[in-house]
């Protein structure tokens, strides 16, 4: 009789254990072990327990075990209790150690199969049965996990309308769940204390604004409180701010721009527009995708969308000001350029367009399309075309979860036709749709790679410009972890052409994140190990630092409505100097929306409960020591980037911690 030794680790979440019983059938190439009951004294499966160790006797060797079967069934009269088993370790007679990754919710009556955790790819699976088991269980995430399409043009979604119908593992934890729950109803529970939420009127004057949200506030949202007026500070927040990614080197002015020497010849110090073009020191943020956009009607009121133009200039002291703005793209004399030199009450205004502009293309194009939508498809289709044995799916999973929670949650009560965005957005759910559209339409595949992205845009010698330095670095860490990683699996281009699961997943995500348009420039297969590389650093940069950058300064930079109104109540001016300070009041959005914008980015920006920085999951996809050593290298890099940005950071008024890796989250989870 031979014996085989097996312990299993559960879930330490809340609720991740069960008192049912479990059964356990290890598969190996020269048989099979009887289906066998784990069972000691006392409850086995529980959360937070020393490991039991459970013996599984077979007559005679199983030969090598790369599968187990496990499966629960109901104790007693007991209620089912789905159990959340994160390995199964397997100790075979000649003591040889196997590690079973599981990380999964098992439930009533349901047969699971595991792999044990080395990777492998489909061209080195050799043995029929595990070729089976690879097509079985992708054809299991494809039925439960289904395409649909939020609108014609779009990246394609998650089939699910509902949270609560999401299949189990993709689910936030029970105390995930609660802390969003109290998080976004104390934000409303202040408001409806205050009466604000239901109050349908403009301002009475911006004071006002900072005592809507009297508990809720960071360092960097009081120092924009006090400095969003100033043209240093608007400009630094293209850089630094919420998102950094409109301004470009404008190394020609648009033909709609139509900016002379002698209008902005007061901000040009002792030198010239033109001069300083050839210098590359002015820059442009240009928000075309909005021209012509459908505007929303909130409180019965219709609001208006600027696609506005502006003109900034790195000066002597190395700062970025504005020097000209244009809220409109069609140039014209109803479409004035207004300058800094204007009636303050006017270049204020005309700041606000800029600013209401890009709050609406930072939510809509670099937030919600280029991170939530696509790491969607992303997720969606590692499921669909990579099993949890392939090496490409254990280096992604990690880093997606919950990421189909939040955008289903997004779908319910951000997107619905109830929904916060479409009840209060500048723009109409047609115009919300609009701008997805133009913005996937024109989307390069080099603006989601960030050193690409900076160096298309002129970006890569303006000074003080930490996105850039803290992204270029944590961009490095992944590629070199990623390469490390993958060099195991992929010796040459060879093996990368031929896998063909591989290139199924990025047919797939051309097809269903990019809709086959070939002007995007995302490879529908690939042909080397340098493209692989490079795609799936892509994709864990999306899924952590590019989210953290675009998702953490929601609340700091844009919780003061002023500096980052969500929606405009009137026109850009057509004339000069008739604007007064009441046109201010009148322009921002009403007291309602504004205090509902306030309390959606506050909650979005909370760090949530259980909380996991970047590269520090605990779940061991990988058990190879080579592999793992790559991974541990990984994690000191980020440790000591963390500790370098920490001490950049140190003493500034305004501290850019969002490429912290510290601060980084794993995986797109808010
Ligand atoms: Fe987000």
């Amino acid at each position: 009789m031979l014996e085989y030794k097996v312990s299993v680790v559960t879930g330490e979440m809340t609720w991740g254990g069960t008192m049912d019983n479990v059964f356990i059938t290890l598969i190996g190439s020269e048989g099979e072990s009887e289906r066998t009951l784990l069972n000691k004294q006392g409850r086995d499966f529980a959360s937070n327990q020393p490991d039991k160790e459970f013996t599984v006797q077979t007559d005679t060797s199983l030969g090598k075990i790369d599968l187990i079967g496990l499966e629960k069934e109901q104790y007693l009269f007991l209620f089912d209790d789905d159990w959340f088993c994160c390995k199964v370790v397997v100790k075979t007679p000649d003591q040889k150690e196997l590690h079973f990754p599981c990380y999964r919710w098992i439930n009533e009556r349901q047969l699971v199969y595991l792999r044990e955790g080395t990777a492998v790819t489909l061209l080195k699976e050799t043995s029929p049965l595990l070729r089976m088991y690879r097509e079985l269980e992708l054809r299991e995430h494809r039925k439960t996990c289904q395409w649909s399409q939020l609108a014609e043009g779009l990246p394609h979604t998650l089939n699910v309308d509902n949270v609560k119908d999401l299949p189990a593992d993709f689910q936030f934890t029970f105390n995930r769940t609660l802390h969003f729950f109290i998080t976004s109803n104390l934000s409303q529970a202040e408001l409806k204390i205050k009466f604000l939420a239901n109050q349908k009127k403009a301002w009475e004057n911006v004071e006002a604004i900072g005592k809507a949200f009297f508990f809720n506030k960071t360092d960097i949202y009081t120092y924009v409180q006090e400095h969003w007026k100033e043209d240093e500070f608007f400009g630094y927040q293209f850089l630094n701010g919420a998102n950094p990614t409109v301004v470009r080197q404008c190394r020609r002015l648009p033909d709609n721009f139509p900016v002379t020497d002698s209008m902005v010849q007061a901000s040009m110090e002792d030198s010239s527009l033109t001069t300083e073009i050839m210098k590359g020191k002015i820059f442009l943020c240009d928000y075309a995708l909005l021209d012509g956009v459908q505007a929303n009607t909130v409180n019965l009121r219709r609001q208006y969308v600027g696609a506005p133009l502006c003109l900034l200039y790195q000066n002597k002291n190395d700062k970025l000001i504005p020097i000209a703005i244009q809220c409109n793209q069609p140039a014209g004399e109803e479409n004035p350029i207004f300058v800094p030199g204007d009636s303050k009450e006017d270049w204020l205004l005309a700041k606000l367009y800029v600013r209401a502009a890009d709050f609406l293309i930072h939510q809509l194009d670099a937030h919600l399309l280029r991170t939530h939508l696509l790491v969607e498809v992303y997720t969606l289709c590692t499921l669909h075309n990579l099993p949890a044995v392939h090496p490409v799916y254990k280096l992604l999973i990690p880093h997606t979860q919950y990421t189909l929670h939040i955008n289903t949650l997004a779908r319910e009560r951000l997107l619905a036709k109830d929904g916060l965005i479409i009840k209060y957005s500048a723009v109409s759910k047609e115009g919300l749709n609009t701008v997805l559209r133009k913005a996937l339409d024109s989307l390069q595949y080099s603006a989601l790679c960030l050193p690409e992205d900076i160096e298309a845009r002129g970006l890569k010698d303006i000074p003080n410009f930490f996105y850039r330095d803290d992204g270029q670095e944590v961009w490095d860490i992944i590629t070199k972890y990623v390469g490390g990683v993958l060099q195991f699996y992929y010796p040459s281009d060879i093996e990368v052409a031929a896998d063909v699961e591989l290139q199924k997943w990025i047919g797939d995500i051309f097809l269903h994140g990019f809709l086959g348009n070939e002007k995007s420039n995302i490879p529908k297969a690939f042909r080397s190990k340098d493209e692989l590389i490079k795609f799936v650093t892509m994709v864990i940069f999306t899924m952590t630092a590019q989210h953290s950058a675009l998702n953490s300064g929601q609340f700091d930079f844009g919780g003061w409505i002023p500096n980052s109104p969500p929606s405009l109540q009137s026109p850009p001016r057509k004339v000069k100097g008739r604007a007064t300070e009441g046109t201010l009041l009148h322009t921002l959005p009403d007291v309602n929306v504004s205090v509902q914008s306030m309390a959606a980015v506050w909650g979005l920006t909370r760090k949530p409960e259980e909380f996991v920085s970047l590269g520090n999951h605990t779940e061991q996809y990988f058990t190879e020591p080579d592999v793992v050593a790559v991974i541990n290298v990984m994690k000191d890099e980020l440790k000591q980037l963390s500790e370098k940005i920490k001490k950049r950071n140190e003493g500034k008024d305004l501290p850019y911690c969002y490429l912290d890796p510290a601060e980084i989250e794993n995986s797109i989870a808010i």
